[in-house]
């Protein structure tokens, strides 16, 4: 077979690892020709492509980022989007296409897929939001990083008396903020899924300072919001492509905080550092799981599918189903996390 793989939207640790597990299973198990588009949909729009040979996925496995690039170029932004790629991938008799991504790419892999393109897509998303997976890699790396992230303001927390305003991805859904704020032991966490009251959060931190805590940390994520009225609140804006560009949280809450209670607080926003560098032993493997079946999937003839871990099994889930819906934090997850606060 001749097979196509690209990595698209917001990278994530653990893309090279799909990349290698493709290449490792493609080229040694069924002989098959692996070919990398650049940059996203992007390189197969624009037909910007290379060989992956085992020499060229050689040594990536522990690297972040992702060695084909990545975009948050679709099909759908241009108008002959969807022809063009279908025709580059007719040109270069490619069999088989796995995009890997998040929300954003697997609907753009449906679209591709409703058009008639054999895909296979893998999902990735530090947020973890994609509903047909227990877990998707780059989650387990996110989360180590902010709570190491937490464990260390804890200490400058501590020496200043401050509140710690954190500030972790998750535009629609809270799972970094629920799990770091729950490995880490934060005394209040801020979720999207359910929007804020400040006052109540002012209490909760009164309290501490009351029972002679020298420091409070906060961990919010950055789509998290009060509720409407409650507090001055400055909106987001949205970027080239319609996602929300948020104004900080962070910002706005210690700004409030500090006003309130009288005591230092400041944000912290750890932004692209949960993105960056080498994914935990967890994410590599998942990702390598993906990747090996993304192949078997293809050669089954498993088209418009997406793999997807259920219990400790990788299953194949239809496009449609895996992008109905975000996974949203549970109230009872949320619940958890409040009775250790
Ligand atoms: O979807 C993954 C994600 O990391 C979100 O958590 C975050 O809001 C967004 O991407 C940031 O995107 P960008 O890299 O375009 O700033």
């Amino acid at each position: 077979m001749r097979i196509g793989v690209l990595t698209s939207g917001g990278d994530c640790p653990g893309l090279n690892a799909v990349i290698r597990s493709v290449v490792h299973r493609g080229v040694v198990d069924h002989g098959d020709e692996i070919i990398g588009f650049e940059d996203g949909w992007r390189g197969l729009l624009e037909g910007v492509h290379r060989p992956l040979t085992l020499d060229s996925v050689s040594g990536i496995l522990a690297q972040g980022g992702t060695i084909l690039g990545s975009s948050r170029v679709q099909p759908s932004h241009l108008r002959d989007g969807v022809e063009r790629a279908k025709q580059h991938c007719a040109d270069l008799g490619i069999d088989a296409v796995i995009p890997i991504g998040g929300e954003g790419t697997l609907k753009a892999a449906k679209l591709m897929s409703d058009a008639g393109l054999p895909v296979v897509g893998v999902p990735k998303t530090i947020d973890n939001d994609i509903a047909c997976t227990d877990v998707t890699f780059g989650f387990d790396t996110a989360v180590s990083v902010a709570t190491e992230a937490l464990d260390r303001l804890k200490t400058t927390a501590e020496s200043h008396q401050r509140v710690m305003v954190v500030e972790v991805m998750g535009r629609h859904t809270g799972w970094i903020a629920l799990n770091a704020g729950m490995a880490a032991g934060a005394h209040a966490i801020i979720v999207p899924e359910r929007p804020f009251h400040i006052d109540k959060l002012t209490e909760v931190v009164r309290e501490r300072f009351d029972r002679q805590k020298k420091f409070a940390i906060v961990v919010c994520a950055e789509g998290a919001k009060p509720e409407p009225g409650t507090m001055p609140w400055e909106e987001g804006t949205k970027d080239m492509y319609g996602h929300e560009r948020f104004t900080g949280i962070a910002t706005q809450l210690s700004r409030e905080l500090e006003h309130r209670l009288g005591k230092e607080a400041r944000p912290v926003i750890l932004g692209h550092t949960q993105r960056g560098g080498t994914p935990t032993a967890y994410d590599r493997v998942l990702a390598t799981r993906f990747g090996w079946h993304a192949v078997e999937a293809a050669h089954k003839g498993a088209f418009g599918h997406i793999t997807a871990l259920q219990g400790t099994e990788i299953k194949l889930v239809p496009l449609g189903e895996a992008v109905a819906e975000l996974k949203t934090v549970p109230a009872e997850r949320y619940r958890e996390a409040e009775t250790v606060i």
